[in-house]
Parts: structure tokens; C-alpha cells; sequence
């Protein structure tokens, strides 16, 4: 089969490798049938994912169907289409019995998938803990519908879940990448009194604006002065992080009101400050960490209602063997990309 492999770093290749076999009694072997790009792959690209072995399959984000499982698999069937979760997580130990299935503490516990073995840009993909990482996609969900299920809008919905959001509140999200759209698709569910997004690329603001009419959009240069304006107590009732610039972390924190929440989704190629003498007496909450994407289920069953829409951010579509220029156009951002369909 056509796998799309980590060779070296700033080297992926699609290269011809054998059809994937379960190897344990808990494994399920997927046909993936849509696969994304996701802008951790670029991070394994250029080498920024020490944890990432050379020769694996990337990919992490993708749908297919399932066709066959191993002997300790009940949940799942040959023959279903399902979601396949970014996280690998046993199910069984203290982390995933809590729902922190991020720290799941099984040797493939965590994001293993497209990192330490062989991920979904590809025709097959063998999944660990299929119980647990693969959800049946409904009747009338589309796979393009589904797509995101098992990462970005896993990332969003945990976000939105973990900011105790309450419908009095003013929430800041920054950051419109593909994250931070799913992330306001799930606070949109929490019925806020205003959202305001922050984000610098027009192109972007210009989506958030197409599709999403009632939220306010700003630009980070203007975005503290907006915020304090436009809220009620001073500045932002909760704030979530989803660009991971050098300052959009201090932005962050500036823009949220006293007492606030401050959920920092977004991940740092640098260190950080946390300046506790400017930000004393503010009395904030962060809230930071790994997506736990164990509500696959829920989010499935909101898209089937029509609660989230997902499929507009599929700006472009490409086939298995054209994945280099997927890649090409989503890592320089051409075209107002915002994410891509592979067809595997
Ligand atoms: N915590 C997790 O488990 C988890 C999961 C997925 C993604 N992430 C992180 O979330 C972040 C966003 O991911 P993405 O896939 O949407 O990436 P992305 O790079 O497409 O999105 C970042 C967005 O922030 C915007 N931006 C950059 N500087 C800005 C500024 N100063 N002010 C406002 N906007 C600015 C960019 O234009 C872009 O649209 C990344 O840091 C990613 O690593 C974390
Ligand atoms: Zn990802
Ligand atoms: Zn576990």
C-alpha cells in the first residue's frame, strides 16, 4: 500500500510498504478512507518532535473503515465506518478511568498514532485500543463530516469543556486556525453572551466573518483596548489561547478580567514567562495541557443533530498521490487554506 513517511527530518515521501496486520488481540486494522493534515505533522517535518521515529507513516487525523479486529475487540466491527482518535489510551489505568486519557499511562498511551508507529496518511492504519479510539460514525454523517473528530475538534471541544464557560461571559479566543475555529465551535455551543476572536491573518478573519456573522473579530494589535471596551467587568470573563505566536501567551493573560479563566491550548516553540509580580492581584486561573479527546462519541452525535458543522473548513481536496502538493499548499498557507481532505 502508498504510506506517507517520516524519512528524514524536512523529508516525508510516499513510499510502497506492506498492508499493516493486528498484532495484538485489542488492535483493529482501519481502511482510511479521508485523511487530514494537521499542523502537528509539519512539527514532526521539520524535526520539532524529538519523540517522532523516522521510517513511521504519518498522519493522525482521518476516518475510514473498519476491516478487521482482533479477538478482545467489542465495540467495533468489520464494516464500520468510524472516527479514529489522534490518542491511543488503554482505558484501564488511573489517567483514562479519570478522563485524562492524554497521560494514559500504557507504553502507547497518548499521541502515538503518526509519531512513535505507523499513523493514517496512508490506505491502512492498525489501531491500538480500538475500543477506545475508534467511534462508529452515524448513519447520515458523512466521512467529510467526521473528519475532525479525532483531533482538532476533539482539541476545541476539550477546550471548551475545561473553561467553565457560563452564558454572562465575554470569551476571548486567539487564534483562528483550524484549532481555534473548532475551538469556537464548541464554545458557541456553551452560548456565551459575546465571543471575540482575535487573529491577524485576513484571510481568516475573513472566514470567521463569512460563516460566523455574531462573533467579533480583532486584530492582536487592537485586541486588548477591544476587549476591555467591549466586555463587562474590565477585560475577558475567559480566555483561550489558540495561536502559540511569541506574545499571544502575555496577550492572553492582559486581555482576561480579573478572576478570569485562561486556557492555553496552544503549544510553544519557546519557553514561555509567567510575569507573577505584573499579574498580581488579577487572581487567574490557567488551565494548559494535551487534548483529552475521549468525547468523540458526544461530538459525533452533536454533528448528527447539526450542532457543529466542521466541513467548511475543508477548503481543498486531494487525492493519496498528490499529498506532497497538500502538503506544499497547507504548510506555506496558499490559497486560504484552512484544512485539507486526502483520499486515501
Ligand atoms: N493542546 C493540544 O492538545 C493541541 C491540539 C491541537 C493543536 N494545538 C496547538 O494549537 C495551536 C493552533 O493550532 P492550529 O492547527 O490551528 O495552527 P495554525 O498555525 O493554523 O493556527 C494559529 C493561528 O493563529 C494566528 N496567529 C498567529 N499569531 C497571532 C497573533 N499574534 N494574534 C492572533 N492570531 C495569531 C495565525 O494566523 C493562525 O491562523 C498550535 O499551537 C497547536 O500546536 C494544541
Ligand atoms: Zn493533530
Ligand atoms: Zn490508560
Amino acid at each position: 500500500m502508498q504510506a506517507y513517511t517520516y524519512i528524514s527530518k524536512g523529508k516525508f515521501e510516499l513510499v510502497e510498504k506492506p498492508k499493516p496486520v493486528l498484532m495484538h488481540e485489542r488492535d483493529a486494522i482501519v481502511k482510511v478512507t479521508l485523511a487530514s493534515i494537521c499542523s502537528s505533522d509539519l512539527h514532526i517535518k521539520h524535526g520539532s518532535v524529538p519523540r517522532a521515529v523516522p521510517e513511521i507513516t504519518v498522519g493522525h487525523e482521518m476516518v475510514g473503515i473498519v476491516e478487521e479486529v482482533g479477538s478482545a475487540v467489542t465495540h467495533v466491527k468489520p464494516g464500520d465506518r468510524v472516527t479514529v482518535n489522534v490518542e491511543t489510551f488503554c482505558g484501564e489505568c488511573f489517567f483514562c478511568k479519570n478522563g485524562y486519557v492524554n497521560n494514559c499511562t500504557d507504553e502507547n498511551g497518548g499521541w502515538a498514532l503518526g509519531c512513535r508507529i505507523d499513523g493514517g496518511q496512508a490506505e491502512y492504519v492498525r489501531v491500538p485500543f480500538a475500543d477506545q479510539g475508534l467511534n462508529k460514525i452515524p448513519d447520515g454523517v458523512t466521512d467529510r463530516q467526521a473528519l475532525f473528530v479525532g483531533d482538532v475538534l476533539a482539541t476545541g471541544y476539550w477546550a471548551a469543556r475545561i473553561s467553565e464557560i457560563t452564558e454572562e461571559d465575554t470569551v476571548l479566543i486567539i487564534g483562528a486556525g483550524p484549532t481555534g475555529i473548532c475551538t469556537l465551535l464548541c464554545v458557541m455551543l456553551k452560548k456565551p453572551k459575546r465571543i471575540i476572536v482575535c487573529e491577524k491573518d485576513e484571510n481568516r478573519v475573513r472566514f470567521i466573518k463569512e460563516h460566523y456573522p455574531d462573533v467579533y473579530t480583532v486584530l492582536p494589535e487592537e485586541c486588548l483596548e477591544y476587549v476591555q471596551k467591549n466586555s463587562d467587568h474590565g477585560g475577558a470573563d475567559v480566555v483561550l489561547e489558540v495561536a502559540g505566536a511569541s506574545f499571544t501567551f502575555r496577550l492572553a493573560w492582559e486581555c482576561a478580567r480579573p478572576n478570569a479563566i485562561v486556557t492555553v491550548v496552544a503549544l510553544y516553540d519557546e519557553a514561555q514567562t509567567l510575569p507573577l509580580p505584573d499579574m498580581y492581584g488579577k487572581n487567574l486561573t490557567f488551565k494548559t495541557g494535551g487534548v483529552d479527546g475521549c468525547d468523540c462519541e458526544e461530538t459525533l452525535r452533536l454533528i448528527a443533530e447539526g450542532k457543529i458543522d466542521t466541513e467548511p473548513l475543508i477548503t481543498h481536496t486531494y487525492p493519496l498521490s498528490r499529498i506532497e502538493d497538500a502538503y506544499e499548499l497547507f504548510e506555506n498557507k496558499k490559497d486560504g487554506v484552512i484544512k485539507v481532505a486526502v483520499e486515501c
